[in-house]
């Protein structure tokens, strides 16, 4: 069911489907970041989990069998196995707004799991930064091999090799895909494979996007647990390879 959307993320890097919700989800959605929003003062904010983001579109989905089963099967071809019975979908509310917003932008990394699916929901369309998605496609296998996995995230995940890209692609030297975002629709790619950040954005706008992690390729591996934990306590990473909320 999946195969052409798998095939087009090993191709291009990622896919994408239009209007993935409706305009009427969309409205809800919206109405739950404006919420949240408000209580930040204008500025960036993340909420994690399930429990955390109950009542809104994020944790509706992360509990939609059919989704699961869509993100399960796309980690099945990209892994070339099942994902673990007991995986769940691990949805982020991530929203940059005001001065706090433009650092935790071009913040390269790879997501712990194999599947990432991005749902825009604010997006700004005026200006020269839009929070764009930069994706260095498929850069990495998917690897059993827990220590390999540690070894590459630490050479990749430090803030000297981040600058470095944040700078390289700054200048145009490095040409990774830039993706303008429309909110409704559904990006999935390897959040796992590819190495990605989200562009700046304009201060006073507001960027506000879900993102679904699913599939933890290192789930049985008790040294990738001990190891990762150490290396991501050093980078101040939550499990997700991204920043914690402050
Ligand atoms: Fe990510």
């Amino acid at each position: 069911m999946m195969a052409a959307q798998a095939a087009e993320i090993d191709r291009n890097g990622y896919t994408v489907i239009e209007n993935y919700i409706s305009q009427e989800e969309l409205s809800l959605a919206r109405a739950f970041i404006e919420e949240q929003a408000a209580r930040h003062e204008g500025e960036y904010f993340a909420i994690h989990g399930i429990e955390a983001l109950n009542g809104s579109i994020a944790s509706a989905m992360a509990l939609s069998v059919p989704f699961k089963d869509m993100l399960a099967e796309l980690y099945r071809r990209q892994a070339g196995r099942d994902a673990a019975p007991t995986e769940q979908i691990f949805p982020v509310i991530r929203c940059l707004q005001g001065r706090s917003g433009l650092k935790q932008s071009h913040f390269y990394h790879f997501d712990a799991t194999a599947v990432t699916a991005l749902l825009p929901l604010f997006i700004p369309t005026e200006g020269e930064h839009c929070g764009d998605l930069i994706i260095f496609p498929n850069v990495r296998r998917v690897r059993f091999n827990a220590l390999r996995n540690v070894i590459q995230k630490a050479v990749l995940h430090n803030s000297a090799s981040q600058k470095l890209t944040a700078f390289a692609v700054r200048r145009g030297w490095l040409k990774p895909i830039r993706l303008k975002l429309e909110p409704g629709n559904l990006y999935l790619f390897s959040g796992y494979r590819s190495l990605h950040a989200n562009d700046v954005c304009d201060p006073a706008m507001l960027r506000a996007t879900v993102l679904f992690h699913f599939g933890n390729p290192h789930y049985e591996s008790t040294v990738a647990r001990f190891l990762l934990g150490a290396n991501k306590r050093r980078a101040k990473l939550d499990h997700n390879g991204l920043r914690p909320v402050n």
